[in-house]
């Protein structure tokens, strides 16, 4: 079965560069390739929403220059594949703490989610100044917030399909296969609420080597899991 979400905790980049005696930046660059070489390999396989761990929270507390390089690719990332991305059917949308984003990356991010909205063929959620522990927080406070307003009637207990439609990634499936490339063995904050029964790919391929044949063969890994979300079968 092809995953109808898929997720990728893009990691490895700066190793990438060093590797090659270039600065930290050539390795995101290079990771930009392997974006859009990911985005064609889940169109082509029919894979309906792909999200993607661009830049987390804590990666704001990273040496200025390189969160600045990070941000400006960004910005140039989505002038050039604004055109490619509205023939290709995808819809784009970013997902994180917009407070920290500065005015003008906003305005660009906002301009392209509102060109794709009606594209329907797949589904591109950036998380970018995203982290697990901050979107939980975050519906916390929107859900206060809404039963302060009276909008939802706080005389119950919280329901978890209550409580998840405050969740940024609401309306949208959970990921059913999330894949971390670069080697390391961890979730670093990501989307803990939306992982609980995704299925896992470890691969020690750093992002920007990791292209089509690397994102099929995490598509055939899926292909002989068995998911029983705490059930027997
Ligand atoms: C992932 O690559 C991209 C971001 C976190 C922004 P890294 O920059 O973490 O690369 P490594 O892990 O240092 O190699
Ligand atoms: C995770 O990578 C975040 C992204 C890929 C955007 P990190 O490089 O920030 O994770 P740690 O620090 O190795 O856990
Ligand atoms: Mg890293």
């Amino acid at each position: 079965m092809i995953p109808t979400h898929v997720s990728i905790i893009m990691d490895g980049n700066g190793r990438w560069a060093q590797q090659r005696h270039l600065p930290r930046t050539f390795g995101h660059k290079e990771g930009a390739e392997s974006v859009r070489a990911c985005l064609e390999a889940a169109i082509e396989a029919g894979v309906k929403y792909l999200s993607l761990y661009t830049f987390s929270e804590e990666n704001w507390n990273r040496p200025q220059a390189e969160v600045s390089g990070i941000n400006s690719l960004f910005v140039t990332v989505m002038a050039r594949e604004r055109k490619n991305l509205k023939d290709n059917g995808v819809r784009f949308l970013v997902i994180g703490n917009r407070s920290r984003l500065s005015a003008d990356l906003l305005h660009d991010i906002e301009e392209l989610e509102a060109y794709t909205a009606d594209c329907r063929t797949l589904t591109l959620m950036v998380m970018f100044s995203y982290s697990g522990k901050w979107d939980i927080v975050q519906a916390v406070n929107r859900y206060r917030e809404d039963i302060a307003a009276g909008k939802v009637d706080a005389s119950g207990q919280i329901d978890i399909a209550g409580y998840e439609k405050y969740l940024s990634t609401a309306g949208f499936p959970d990921p059913d296969l999330l894949i971390r490339t670069g080697g390391e063995l961890r979730i670093s904050n990501y989307m803990l609420w939306q992982c609980a029964y995704s299925e896992f790919y470890f691969t020690d391929v750093l992002w920007p080597d990791f292209r089509k044949t690397e994102f099929r063969k995490a598509l055939d890994s899926f292909e002989n899991r068995q998911r029983r979300y705490g059930e027997i079968n």
